[in-house]
């Protein structure tokens, strides 16, 4: 665990979200008392715990609230999943693909658990939060031992106790409307990359969407929480920090503007050091002028906007229940990209929405064309049980919806192409990220472009300029200047 990071401890959270402290410190006892069974079972070296996060951001960073806990509890990590004591999957349940996937791996779990049954399998996320996938799990997948939602990770404790000392299965799925929860222990996956969860859960109710039945109502961290966390990232020598929420716009709405979104990325900006702030998703109901003014006024913000569209026609933006249009979407981008000419702009974009037809489609391609975003992340619509578009009419087959989805994807292909071209012997600052197979350096630009380049290792973790010397659609070879 990085030196950072706090134990369980008092939070300094009072919104009507807050988990009592008695709950936590409830937490904190069963801490110990697991710590000394597994002592006991495990005398000779510590039992291992295999994680894997599937989904967003946000849910990376819960997993790596789980894995804080799991240390806490006395466990060590492993990536070797055959090698462990427990193995835990955080789930995701955005498109049926996700949730297959997920069911898939449970079922190779069978013969690991059957082999020493005092092992634990655990499964939690989004995908358990639904009703129906729990009962699924409780019915036919006896071998599953504890299954838990959303709002619960600070039980944790409570949960492997009951699972080494009944012997029984537990199932929590309570929460609500959600809560907040401090002071977690925390486990980052990265050192110099961190995550920050500034709110959680959603209210838009997009008619596509889980997100807000399986994460409850739209609630914010407190500000002066946010800004320490971040300043104790900095210390400890984070280069970039993702601020993370389903619609960071809305980040304190119901508070004095001097609590809102664009006031946190400014007092974020303002800590010491050299280091890149971004922040995903932005709505684009919720972005304004102010928070692309203080993009362009605030050095460290990444000249990056995610801002996911989802569709370029008007009938079908009404119908996703996204409260804008293509016009306002235009002029936004429009005004981001005057105040910021060099801004990288991203974006979402599903295909095949129920009844969108071909000429509606044609107005996605369009407005692609006109925007020309750096890059897209595309989905064929998934219908998700209990969502309002689950149950609306799609007189489209699946031939039809993967011809426009390639239509897409090509020339999302050929805009990118175009711009990359463009980049070639210009020079870009990039965080260098990794090594690759290829034993050259990966790092990332502030427009989230990935350049790779012959470099030594130890440059992992900090800035360099390099150059593009070779583009190609998708990724750029460079040099170091
Ligand atoms: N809060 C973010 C989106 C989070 S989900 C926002 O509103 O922009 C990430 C993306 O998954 C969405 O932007 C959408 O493009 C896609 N998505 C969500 N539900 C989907 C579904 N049922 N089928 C296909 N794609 C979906
Ligand atoms: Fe889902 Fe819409 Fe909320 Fe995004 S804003 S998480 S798409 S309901
Ligand atoms: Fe998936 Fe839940 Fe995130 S549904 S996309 S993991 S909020």
């Amino acid at each position: 665990m990085n030196a950072e990071e706090p134990i369980l401890q008092e939070q300094a959270v009072s919104s009507r979200f807050a988990v009592p402290q008695a709950e936590l410190d409830k937490q904190i006892e069963y801490t110990a008392m697991v710590e000394t069974v597994l002592q006991s079972r495990f005398p000779d070296k510590k039992p291992l715990a295999f994680v894997h996060t599937y989904g967003c951001q946000g849910n990376v960073a819960d997993g790596e609230k789980i894995k804080g806990i799991l240390v806490s509890l006395g466990y060590d990590l492993t990536e070797e999943i055959d090698d462990a004591d427990l193995v835990l999957y955080n789930t995701c349940a955005i498109r049926e693909h996700a949730q297959d996937r997920v069911f898939g791996n449970v079922g190779k779990r069978k013969a690991w658990k059957e082999a020493d049954r005092s092992r634990i399998l655990a499964l939690c996320g989004c995908m358990m939060q639904q009703t129906y996938v729990a009962d699924k799990i409780k019915k036919s997948y006896p071998y599953v031992d504890l299954v838990f939602g959303t709002h619960v990770i600070h039980k944790l404790p409570e949960f492997i106790y009951r699972c080494l000392c009944t012997g029984k299965r537990v199932f929590d799925l309570s929460g609500g409307d959600g809560n907040v929860v401090e002071g977690l222990p925390i486990h980052r996956d990265g050192t110099f990359k961190a995550w920050l969860p500034i709110m959680y859960g959603c209210n838009n109710f997009c008619s596509y969407c889980v997100v807000p039945y399986v994460r409850g109502r739209e609630r914010s961290r407190d500000f002066d929480a946010v800004v320490e966390e971040a300043r104790r990232l900095i210390a400890a020598g984070y280069k970039e920090i993702t601020l993370l929420g389903q619609n960071v716009n809305s980040y304190n709405k119901d508070k004095d503007a001097s609590l809102r979104f664009p006031a946190l990325l400014r007092a974020i900006n303002d800590i010491e050091g050299d280091f890149w702030i971004r922040f995903m998703t932005s709505h684009p109901r919720d972005c304004t002028k102010e928070l692309l003014d203080t993009m362009a006024s605030c050095k460290k913000v990444a000249k990056h906007l995610h801002l996911p569209v989802q569709s370029g026609n008007d009938r079908v933006l009404q119908e996703m229940n996204r409260h804008y249009d293509r016009e306002k979407y235009l002029s936004l981008i429009a005004y981001a990209k005057e105040k910021m000419p060099d801004l990288s702009i991203t974006s979402d974009i599903i295909v095949g929405f129920p009844g969108e037809t071909a000429e509606e489609f044609e107005d996605t391609l369009s407005l692609v064309k006109q925007v020309r975003f750096t890059s897209l992340f595309t989905f064929i619509f998934s219908p998700r049980p209990g969502t309002k578009a689950a149950a609306m009419s799609d007189p489209f087959d699946r031939a039809e919806k993967n011809r426009r989805f390639k239509a897409l994807t090509d020339l999302q292909e050929s805009i990118a192409g175009a711009r990359t071209a463009s980049m070639k012997g210009k020079v870009f600052r990039v965080l260098v990220e990794e090594s690759t197979k290829d034993g050259l350096l990966s790092g990332r630009t502030e427009g989230n472009v990935i350049i790779v380049f012959p470099g030594d290792e130890a440059l992992i973790g900090s800035f360099q300029n390099v150059e593009v010397t070779e583009p190609k659609t998708w990724i750029l070879k460079g040099r170091l200047c």
